[in-house]
């Protein structure tokens, strides 16, 4: 078993409101946002299994959320399994055309191949989420970073949320 942490000294430039997220950061101490524990098995064909459990909250307007990343095998699939908590899985493709799922406990998500992908917590609880992804899928958020984020956010709303355009996002280059 395989367990990181992510707190917010690891995640710089990932909120458009980088004042808020200084302030938070300061004031609860680098607290952690989210954490990820894995089970591997090194051989052909096999699977990884794990959870994610992301942190609630809110920074500037923007609810709590992964970086996000693209499988490096392109091709690669994955599945989620919201176990407990609220939240919203944010898909993109290359193109920068959104797809959003609404997670509640029991709810299943499928990434198809060539999407970026990013959890999100909506709710007030932490958010948990159950993974599998073919194990030699590598996973490249530098995809990420290079557009500035997704090309939507997922902003406070009420009590609830809806998709606001990502003013920083670059779209990419596709091939063609
Ligand atoms: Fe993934």
């Amino acid at each position: 078993m395989r367990r990181y942490e992510k707190r917010f000294s690891d995640l710089a430039g990932l909120y458009l409101d980088e004042q808020a997220f200084r302030a938070r950061w300061r004031d609860a101490g680098d607290p952690l946002a989210y954490s990820v524990e894995d089970f591997r098995v090194d051989a052909p064909g096999s699977l990884v299994v794990g959870t994610t459990v992301l942190e609630p909250g809110v920074v500037g307007e923007e609810y709590a959320m992964t970086r996000g990343h693209i499988h490096v095998m392109r091709s690669a699939t994955e599945i989620y399994y919201c176990v407990s908590g609220h939240g919203v899985l944010v898909m993109e493709d290359l193109g920068g055309e959104s797809s959003v799922l609404e997670l509640s406990p029991d709810c299943v998500g499928y990434v198809p191949g060539g999407w970026i992908h990013r959890s999100v917590n909506v709710g007030t609880d932490p958010l948990v989420v159950l993974f599998v992804y073919e194990a030699n899928a590598g996973q490249d958020y530098g995809i990420v970073e290079a557009a500035c984020g997704l090309s939507k956010l997922v902003v406070v709303n009420g009590d609830g949320w809806m998709l606001v355009p990502n003013p920083r996002y670059v779209p990419r280059t596709v091939p063609r």
